[in-house]
């Protein structure tokens, strides 16, 4: 089995809906698992007055029983609180016709033929990545069985920029790092971070950044170099891609190899009996030739800034084809911190699905014996 799902729901609708095909059995699996990524994607320093109102929970429907995966199709449902303030208004007070420039606003209204953006909005709004993030959630513990983890850190808000130096620490300190508003691990590029998200606020503008998520202890091949489509780097680029705001993403050292000579920019080659193969520099960010090569999986991704602006730009109504200002309503300022954990959780769904590929197994059990058999293959 192979792990696919289809998220539903609208921003300020009832709920959001997921279901989750291709979790194997057996997985210990509760609630809290899945509300701790709900709540970590909420957190961090520049979000809308949108997240004091959500706390996120989710409603466990189908395919877990006395807190284990059963190898049915897991549905999960999470409640939007601001339902109750947005049930009973008509279509007259929902009216957008503005549409917002970097926003799905014109091209979705045009296309779908809807004369109110709010019909559009609600879907392409950013609140669908909690459902994305519960998916992640489930992908993670499947994973945790196999001693797979994930680390994501905010490396850039807005040009103020802290590279991950030590990735020791990062693991190390995780869970006290995870508690952090912004979290980027310099504790001098935040304080500057979180002075250049004052002054967006002040400015009445937004901001963008970049993330990075490492992935660990990947067993080596997973993925194929023998068809474009079974490229890991090309299946990781395309889901962190699809989350909204997401412009790019670069794998291991990425653009910067555009500036070293083939010496400087591949990772070595050694063998050591209680290693077995390995790389002493890790610049290809633990995938060649479209297969993870045992080494931590590094990519970074930037997110541009946030399309809603208090003052705001240019553009032009819809209903009446002249100029305008943009609608504007209650935004997030900047969401990189947030965005970090929604990477991360992405990602945990594209690993799984290459991990499940390669091992298969309807149990954890026959997924984890066939790892561990595979990995005695190529010592
Ligand atoms: C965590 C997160 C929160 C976001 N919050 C907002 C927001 O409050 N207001 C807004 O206009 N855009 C927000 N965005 C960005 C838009 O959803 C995104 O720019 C829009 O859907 C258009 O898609 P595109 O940027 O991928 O082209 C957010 C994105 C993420 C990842």
């Amino acid at each position: 089995m192979i792990i696919r799902y289809l998220t539903a729901g609208e921003s300020h609708g009832y709920a959001l809906n997921v279901i989750i095909d291709g979790v194997p059995s057996n997985v210990k699996l509760q609630k809290k698992d899945i509300d701790t990524e709900l709540q970590r994607r909420q957190a961090g320093y520049g979000r809308g007055t949108r997240m004091l109102i959500e706390t996120d929970e989710v409603t466990v429907v189908s395919g877990v029983r006395n807190g284990m995966t059963t190898g049915s199709p897991v549905s999960l449902l999470i409640r939007n609180r601001d339902w109750e303030n947005w049930k009973n208004k008509s279509y007259k007070e929902t009216l957008e016709t503005k549409p917002r420039p970097g926003h799905a606003d014109l091209a979705g209204a045009l296309k779908f033929d809807l004369k109110n953006i709010r019909d559009v909005l609600e879907r392409s709004s950013a609140r669908e990545t909690a459902a994305r993030t519960a998916v992640g959630a489930v992908a993670k513990k499947v994973l945790r069985e196999l001693d797979i983890g994930f680390y994501s850190s905010v490396i850039n808000i807005g040009g103020i920029s802290s590279p991950v130096k030590d990735y020791k620490q990062l693991k190390k300190n995780y869970d006290n790092f995870n508690r952090t508003e912004l979290r980027c691990m310099d504790k001098e590029a935040s304080v500057k971070m979180k002075k250049r998200i004052d002054q967006a606020v002040t400015n009445k503008d937004s901001l963008g950044g970049v993330i990075e998520v490492l992935v660990e202890n990947v067993p080596l091949g997973l993925g194929s170099f023998t068809q474009y489509d079974q490229k890991l780097d090309a299946a990781l680029a395309a889901a962190i891609m699809s989350i909204q705001a997401f412009k790019g993403v670069e794998i291991g050292d990425g653009f910067s190899l555009a500036d070293r000579t083939g010496r400087t920019a591949h990772d070595e080659i050694f063998y050591s009996k209680e290693k077995g193969f390995f790389h002493k520099t890790n610049h290809s960010g633990g995938i060649e030739g479209g297969m993870s090569n045992g080494e931590d999986i590094i990519f970074r991704a930037v997110m541009k800034p946030i399309p809603t602006l208090m003052q705001p730009l240019k553009t032009v109504d819809l209903a009446t084809k002249k100029a305008e200002a943009a609608f504007k309503e209650r935004s997030d300022v900047c969401a990189v911190p947030s965005a970090s954990i929604i990477a991360e959780n992405v990602a945990a769904v594209e690993i799984l699905k290459f991990v499940q590929l390669k091992f298969g197994g309807d149990s954890i059990r026959e997924l984890r014996l066939n790892l561990q058999n595979y990995l005695k293959t190529i010592r």
